[in-house]
């Protein structure tokens, strides 16, 4: 869904990349300017400001009664959080901040307006999002996934899946506080057997970060498709984007403090290095997954305790969705209210 998004003198409007004579597109370029503050139809020049309305239409004498106040551009929602912007399609929708509950206040500690855009990428995935976002709410498969990095078994695992804690939100949101295993550094220490290091030194903390994020690997999920991974001295925002039934679109984007330097720091380098090393796991695994399931074998799915942030995500799907609008065999029983905070 093409979308324009414009900053204004009150914050920011967004509105569908779509022309309202012919549905010619606006905007072709990834970002710019407007200059003159105003937004120009690329097919035949019809011509908006800012808040979407339609000022020009060349040879308007040849629209016979047009009228120009009932043909501005249309609006989606646009909030913002954190200095990220966040579009929504469905008009009625409640607020951001509510929709967001507890996150806000939780993810405080990393003063978000004070972070930097650092570095970002994306990855083109031959799996459904949900495959891909599911891999991203349990920990259940490290020790074999992920066994040439974090999840190598035995004393020497730089995480102990079995000491994870799971919250679980209202909206299908929640998080993850996973220990890193007895002993284990994750700004120095290097597996002796893979050789994997978390590369996390060299990098300032950001000051704010309570405990948790500094000892504990911990991670925060807004339903329906954002996951991060906060370390204290800064994350990526990982985002799933459906782009067909069976593909989605991966994206890594990443917030730290200013480095000031032009080019992306060394020590910023590593960290990311390592990182793309354990999603490099993920990602030449989850296609398999989609295959399989796609398979007449592949009947339904059992999930445990472990995974349960993976049923509490599915039950919000089911609740978006609509149960009468769901097969009954299909449908995601609705069991964790009593366990949501
Ligand atoms: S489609 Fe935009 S001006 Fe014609
Ligand atoms: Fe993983």
């Amino acid at each position: 869904m093409p979308v324009i998004v414009v900053r204004t003198e009150n914050g920011f409007n967004a509105f569908y990349n779509t022309c309202s004579h012919r549905g010619g597109c606006i905007v072709q370029e990834r970002q710019g300017t407007c200059l003159g503050k105003r937004l120009i139809c690329g097919y035949h020049a019809w011509t908006y400001n800012l808040d979407g309305e339609l000022l020009g239409v060349p040879d308007s004498r040849d629209f016979d009664g047009l009228d120009k106040s009932k043909r501005g551009l249309v609006k989606l929602r646009c909030e913002t959080w954190g200095g990220w912007i966040f579009i929504n399609a469905a008009p009625d929708a409640e607020p951001l901040q509510q929709y967001l509950g507890v996150l806000p206040g939780q993810m405080a500690q990393f003063d978000l307006d004070k972070l930097s855009y650092i570095t970002s990428y994306s990855y083109d995935v031959a799996c459904n999002w949900k495959v891909l976002m599911d891999a991203f709410a349990e920990n259940y498969h490290f020790v074999s996934v992920h066994r040439g990095s974090v999840g190598l078994p035995g004393p020497k695992c730089a995480v102990d899946h079995h000491g994870t804690v799971m919250s679980l939100f209202k909206n299908g949101h929640s998080r993850n506080i996973l220990p890193w295993n007895d002993g284990f550094q994750p700004t120095a220490d290097v597996s002796e057997e893979t050789g994997f290091s978390m590369g996390m030194g060299g990098i300032a903390d950001i000051p704010s970060v309570g405990p948790i994020p500094r000892q504990f690997v911990t991670a925060f999920t807004a339903f329906p498709n954002l996951t991060t991974p906060v370390y204290a001295n800064g994350f990526p925002l990982l985002l799933f984007w459906p782009t067909g039934i069976n593909t989605s679109r991966f994206e890594v984007i990443w917030f730290g403090l200013p480095h000031g330097e032009s080019a992306l720091p060394e020590a910023w380098k590593q960290k990311i290095e390592a990182f793309n090393f354990i999603l490099d796991e993920d990602l030449t695994y989850l296609p398999s997954v989609q295959l399989s399931a796609e398979s007449p074998a592949f009947r339904s799915i059992v999930l445990n305790y472990q995974e349960r942030r993976i049923y509490h995500a599915h039950e919000q799907i089911d609740r978006v969705i609509g149960a009468d609008q769901i097969p009954e065999r299909l449908r995601v029983q609705q069991v964790l209210a009593p366990f949501v905070e």
